[in-house]
């Protein structure tokens, strides 16, 4: 459909009915009947909501996209969506129609109430017809507008959704519809925010899962309360097919996990996570929530004793942004073929609108400490261009005007505290996605469009946060960042880890300058290039005197002081071995187990690669006792946990108040597996170079990663046979490629072509075998 610009006459206009910051208000129903004079030829419907909207034209949906138009600051911007809907009007009589939900604009957010931006939900929507003789007809939401609540009783993100089939309005969006006993709407004041077409990716039913019942311990199989079994920990709603009396009530409680056989919801915090269903008693009813979504496996649904409700069918419709599946890993070892899977889902379930850190409990939030440490991994996935081309706008409209960036992006009010700036490692996403964007699909825009917004918060940083090029420094400030959240040496059993946060700070700091330079240098800004280059100068500088001793020790002694300060390259290059060789002995004393949290988890094994110790990094990733990643996958787990100890047999679940069995941040990792085990790697942004660097290891015999790039399809897959190592290359004819052998292996041919090519690569010390 062609993009031309909106001209908008439509006002905005609202139900009267409104909730309250605790009180949840029924979602508006709104209609509108007119005629066309003449055929047809063209009809686009040009529409938003601050809220979520499902509109139809003469009772049919006009799409098939869920929660639109999306989140963004809704103080700022909007954007909305233009449909096609020429074939769904006729000549004479037309009717078009809309309901809202609150979404993020006044529903529940976070751990906040409700009403962050607004009290209710607003529509705005402009219906342009052009009939066969040229003529233009505008039908644009305005006072003539009427509304009603329906069956949608309340509907909420965090709460649930609450629907009377009694009260179904059959017919609402048709031209014959009666709406005598429907309002007028009300015209709320014009919001002064940008409304604009979306640069993202719509959200959309992906995939149905069947549910298979289980039986709950002690209770009777004919009782009314039954356990359905997704065998996938997913985001996305119930679809319920019943059958019962008018007024029977179903309720539907949903749960990542079980304890004891029943559904364990102490993690969901104040998230109600339960949807209801009043049976209209018309024989086989489906239904599907509209306006909410659960992070979980397991649905359990009840209802009352008396009532003689059948539950013919229970499946989970999975939701996400639409991003199309681009990259494949698989190898022989079938554990770590279940943590890909797992990663996989962690991506699925959490790239809803926004990269959340979660699905389920009460946040679900833009946590930019999550993002940046997970979107190499995404990026192999999925197409994750358009969706982190909106979130970085995101990133950039939540931006103060200090320079400062939050923590949570979109930063909506959310009671409680939360610091103004993300700190290190989680305002860093605004220089950390955008370079990894750049290199994974070689576009120079989101670099471009996010430029600004880095260079103010490297300002930002220097005015406020940083002396003697130290950030965080503890004469500069009282919160230094969250730390290396998670990690397992905090001695208190706090969140943030041991490792000193101005150190973090720093090497996050230098990350930063290089990053700097490197995208000025991308978009020819010549004095930045040469200024952030100094900078970076003095910032290693800086780390070497305040944290690296003389025999290569690092201040603090965690695993993640090592692995920054050689991930980074801030420790002088003849005391690396040396720096390498202790965390190797940290690892070890601790039974060869990891023992980082979010800032240190990612770059750990590439650091170890690195620095001679693949072996070590080998034995880490296919550890299976607890802390490791094969940890969870062997008690079952079907997505990445928040944390390392989210359940184990000693102490059963962590803490309610944070344990989330949906969280991708440590399914980073997947980076690793895809360069190093399956041996895929970036060698020019966007894949115009590939480097096929396959790095045997550990117990695999073979491993396989398939990408589709920018230039084509590139695969890769190794197998170990009789001491040689057996490559099949695929090649895109837009790229080159080179391949990049252990140490000490020579290959019959190192002239890489484009098409698929098989390798046979031997080890220098051993004899070919006559032919
Ligand atoms: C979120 C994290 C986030 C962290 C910040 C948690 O509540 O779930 O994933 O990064 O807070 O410290």
């Amino acid at each position: 459909m062609q993009h031309s610009p909106v001209s908008w006459s439509a006002q905005w206009i609202a139900s009267s009915i409104v909730g309250g910051p605790r009180v949840m208000a029924p979602a508006p129903f709104f209609r509108k009947n007119f005629r066309v004079e003449g055929a047809v030829s063209s009809a686009v419907l040009h529409i938003t909501a601050l809220g979520v909207f499902e509109a139809e034209v003469n009772g049919h949906a006009v799409s098939d996209e869920v929660f639109a138009p999306g989140w963004t600051d809704y103080n700022k911007r909007v954007y909305f969506r233009s449909y096609d809907v020429t074939g769904l009007l006729a000549t004479g009589e037309n009717a078009l129609g809309a309901v809202l939900g609150d979404g993020w604009y006044s529903g529940y957010v976070g751990w906040g109430e409700r009403n962050a931006y607004g009290e209710r939900p607003m529509l705005l929507a402009q219906l342009e017809i052009t009939t066969a003789d040229g003529k233009v007809q505008r039908v644009v939401s305005d006072a003539s507008w009427k509304t009603a609540p329906g069956p949608i009783v309340e509907a909420d993100f965090m709460m649930g959704e609450t629907y009377d089939a009694r009260r179904e309005l059959s017919g609402w969006s048709t031209a014959a519809f009666d709406d005598v006993a429907w309002q007028a709407v009300a015209l709320p004041e014009t919001p002064k925010i940008v409304v604009e077409r979306s640069p993202g990716t719509p959200v959309r039913r992906q995939e149905i899962l069947p549910g298979t019942r289980q039986e709950i311990p002690g209770v009777k199989a004919d009782a009314p309360r039954r356990l359905f079994d997704f065998g996938q920990n997913l985001t996305g709603r119930v679809r319920l097919t019943v059958r019962g009396p008018r007024g029977a009530q179903v309720e539907i409680i949903h749960a990542e996990i079980l304890e004891k056989g029943a559904p364990y919801t102490a993690n969901l915090r104040k998230a109600r996570c339960r949807d209801y269903y009043t049976l209209k008693g018309d024989g086989v009813e489906v239904w599907e929530p509209r306006f909410t979504f659960h992070g979980f496996r397991y649905a359990e649904i009840t209802w009352k004793q008396r009532e003689d409700v059948t539950v013919e069918k229970v499946e989970a419709v999975v939701l996400h942004s639409e991003m199309a599946k681009t990259g494949t890993f698989s190898c022989s070892h079938a554990l770590l073929n279940q943590l890909e899977h797992n990663i996989v889902w962690g991506q699925k379930g959490n790239f809803l609108e926004v990269p959340t850190d979660c699905p389920q409990r009460d946040e679900r939030l833009g946590w930019t400490g999550d993002a940046q440490v997970f979107v190499r991994t995404a990026a192999f996935h999925f197409d994750v261009l358009g969706f982190f081309r909106k979130w970085m706008r995101d990133v950039c409209d939540s931006q103060s005007v200090a320079g400062e960036i939050p923590p949570v992006v979109p930063q909506p009010p959310l009671g409680g505290w939360l610091p103004k700036d993300g700190g290190p490692a989680w305002a860093d996403a605004v220089f950390i996605c955008p370079w990894t964007l750049y290199r994974c699909y070689g576009d120079t825009e989101i670099v471009r469009d996010t430029y600004e917004c880095m260079a103010t918060y490297m300002d930002y940083l220097a005015k406020h946060k940083v002396k003697d090029f130290i950030r965080s420094h503890p004469e500069v400030d009282g919160w230094g960042g969250f730390g290396d959240w998670l990690a397992l040496d905090g001695s208190t059993g706090g969140c943030e880890g041991l490792t000193p946060r101005d150190l973090i700070g720093t090497a996050m700091y230098a990350n930063n300058a290089h990053l700097m330079a490197e995208a000025a240098e991308l978009l020819g800004k010549t004095a930045d290039v040469k200024k952030y280059r100094e900078l970076h100068g003095r910032i290693v500088e800086a780390f070497r005197n305040r944290y690296v001793t003389a025999d290569g020790l690092v201040f603090g002694n965690t695993q993640t002081g090592y692995v920054l300060g050689l991930h980074f390259g801030l420790i002088p290059p003849a005391l690396r071995e040396k720096s390498a060789a202790e965390l190797v002995r940290l690892i070890k004393k601790n039974g060869t187990h990891l023992a980082t949290g979010f800032v240190g988890t990612p770059y750990l094994l590439h650091v170890l690669e690195a620095h001679g110790h693949i072996d070590v990094a080998y034995a880490l990733l296919e550890q299976e006792t607890f802390p490791s990643w094969l940890f969870p996958v062997k008690n079952g787990a079907t997505t990445i946990w928040e944390r390392w100890d989210g359940w184990t047999p000693e102490k059963g679940f962590q803490d309610v108040g944070m344990n989330s069995f949906n969280h991708y941040a440590y399914g980073a990792v997947g980076d690793w597996m895809v360069s190093t085990v399956a041996g895929l790697e970036i060698g020019a942004p966007g894949y115009k170079k590939i480097v096929f660097k396959p790095r045997p290891g550990g117990t695999i015999t073979w491993a396989e990663a398939k990408l589709r790039t920018p230039q084509g399809d590139v695969g890769i897959r190794w197998e170990l046979k009789g001491g040689k190592l057996e490559l099949d290359l695929t090649v895109p004819a837009g790229s080159e490629a080179e391949l990049s052998l252990p140490e000490g292996w020579k290959a019959d041919s190192r002239a890489l072509k484009p098409g698929t090519q098989k390798i046979t690569a031997t080890p220098a010390w051993s004899v070919a075998a006559p032919t």
